[in-house]
């Protein structure tokens, strides 16, 4: 047995409260009875004291000078089994006494004859007696305010004895048996109990990176281990997910790069077949140019998101006029658009905008947005860029009581291109996913544009999401927040 299994620790605590209460409630049982059984003896020598104390000071006494026993069966028609009767005279000479007594006298202590010469009334237990523990009650009897004489009448304790003495043996046999009982239970119940987390520890021990698809078996009753059971395969599943994650990431990132690298291998491998002429050569290197770029723009990609996902990506964050940033960026970008003859406009009804950003940043979040809007819209198309100002009320308010609302600038690009079908409108956040990897490639596209804005976005706070409509165009919603002016700072 480990002792510091849970199970023997479970068990001990039980067995000791157990133990605790089980010792209490027998000393207690002993000392009531004890006590009772006591009082019980006492009162009944009170009672007899009383008795020939009343019988001998009536003006009929019948106490003669014959045998006490006789005298109280005459007179009272009592027979005091198992009591010895002595009377003493004021001074503590013996006058008479029952017939058990035969020779000997009952002892009276110094004390118990101070107090009866006081008119008080005295209980001793006197071991001084034979062999058996004997009761004594000192009964001063007084005449004219003087005391008189003093009955003494005694009992043996025997029987009390006896009686607590049994009862000490069962106790002390049945709490240890109980408690030995008790603890053999305890062990099974939390063997029964934690027999789960056994389980939960193999299968644990059983899962690594390679079998992550494992579960370990639900219970039917649902308690505190039913919830850790689920708990845990709910832990199994998102790290099953992750893990699925980067292995189809790892592999779409090899395959992006293996791409370009094939046909750069390709292209270098037909050039050196033959001698060329000086211009043939030049063509091949500018089309290797052409992937050595394709390549580079991925690793680059990777890389800053790779960075992203550890959090080593510093915002230099600083006060942007988006109105005028919009504006400058979207010059730039007509002259991309012109080829395709895609006009760009922009609609800003409203007064200044500013938002709390990293430039650099959000300069690639709308470039990526825009160029993606050229790329997939038909030669003739149009883009359009919004920009409002929405509210709402805040998503963690510092109090309950505040109600302040959160001010958000609201960016949307739309295009009139090819629109993204329902179900892929999720998807396309998704590192390499391309709706049509073989129309994407073609225009240099590798999948990785949207979720680089997704996590510039999402590092500053906003968010971003998508309406499409196939054959119809596309709108990306940006929404960032917009510093809170009463509180001087940034409100998220
Ligand atoms: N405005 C749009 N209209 C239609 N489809 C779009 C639009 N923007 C993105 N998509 C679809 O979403 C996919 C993912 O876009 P994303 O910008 O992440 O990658 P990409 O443009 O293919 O490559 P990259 O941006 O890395 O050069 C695109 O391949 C395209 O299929
Ligand atoms: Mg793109």
């Amino acid at each position: 047995m480990d002792f510091r299994s849970l199970r023997f620790k479970l068990t001990l605590w039980y067995v000791l409260i157990l133990g605790v209460l089980l010792i209490s409630f027998s000393g207690l049982l002993y000392l009531t009875l004890s006590r009772s059984l006591y009082r019980d003896v006492d009162h009944k020598l009170r009672s007899l004291a009383e008795l020939i104390a009343t019988e001998s000071t009536s003006p009929l006494n019948k106490f003669g000078f014959g045998n006490i026993d006789q005298t109280l069966e005459a007179a009272m028609n009592l027979k005091p089994v198992g009591k010895f009767i002595q009377v003493l005279d004021e001074s503590g000479r013996i006058g008479r006494k029952s017939e058990n007594l035969k020779n000997v006298r009952l002892p009276i202590s110094l004390q118990a004859l101070r107090n009866a010469s006081n008119g008080s009334i005295s209980y001793e237990t006197t071991h001084s007696f034979g062999n058996t523990p004997l009761r004594i009650i000192t009964y001063p009897v007084k005449e004219n305010n003087q005391v008189a004489k003093i009955i003494q009448v005694a009992s043996s304790l025997e029987d009390v004895e006896d009686a607590l003495n049994t009862l000490f043996v069962i106790l002390a046999v049945t709490v240890p048996s109980i408690l030995m009982i008790a603890s053999l239970g305890g062990l099974f119940l939390a063997n029964k109990a934690l027999k789960p987390v056994d389980r939960i520890t193999q299968t644990a021990r059983m899962i690594t990176s390679r079998n992550l698809n494992q579960r370990i078996q639900t219970l039917k009753v649902k308690d505190e281990i039913s919830r850790l059971v689920d708990t845990f395969n709910e832990m199994i599943s998102r790290l099953d997910h992750s893990f699925r994650q980067i292995k189809q990431f790892t592999a779409d990132a090899s395959h992006e790069l293996k791409t370009p690298l094939t046909i750069l291998k390709g292209e270098v491998e037909v050039t050196l077949r033959k001698k060329r002429m000086p211009h043939e050569y030049e063509q091949i290197l500018v089309s290797n140019l052409e992937e050595i770029n394709r390549m580079s723009k991925i690793v680059e990609d990777l890389l800053l998101l790779s960075r992203a996902d550890i959090g080593e990506i510093r915002l230099n964050k600083e006060d942007i006029h988006l109105n005028r940033f919009i504006q400058g960026l979207t010059e730039q970008m007509k002259i991309l658009a012109q080829p395709k003859n895609i006009r760009i406009e922009i609609s800003n009804h409203q007064e200044e905008i500013h938002v709390f950003g990293d430039a650099l940043r959000m300069r690639e979040l709308f470039i990526n947005l825009i160029e993606n809007g050229i790329k997939y819209t038909e030669e003739g198309g149009s883009i359009l860029i919004t920009l409002t100002q929405e509210a709402e009320p805040p998503a963690h308010p510092l109090t309950p009581a505040d109600k302040r609302p959160v001010h958000f600038a609201k960016v949307i690009v739309t295009d009139t291109g090819i629109g993204i079908a329902k179900d892929d409108q999720e998807r396309i956040f998704n590192r390499f996913f391309r709706v049509d990897k073989a129309r994407s490639r073609e225009q240099g596209g590798s999948g990785l544009g949207l979720s680089i804005c997704r996590w510039i976005v999402e590092a500053h706070q906003g968010d971003i999401t998508v309406k499409s409509e196939p054959g119809k165009g596309s709108s990306f919603i940006v929404r960032l927040p917009i510093p809170n002016q009463e509180q001087g700072m940034v409100n998220y």
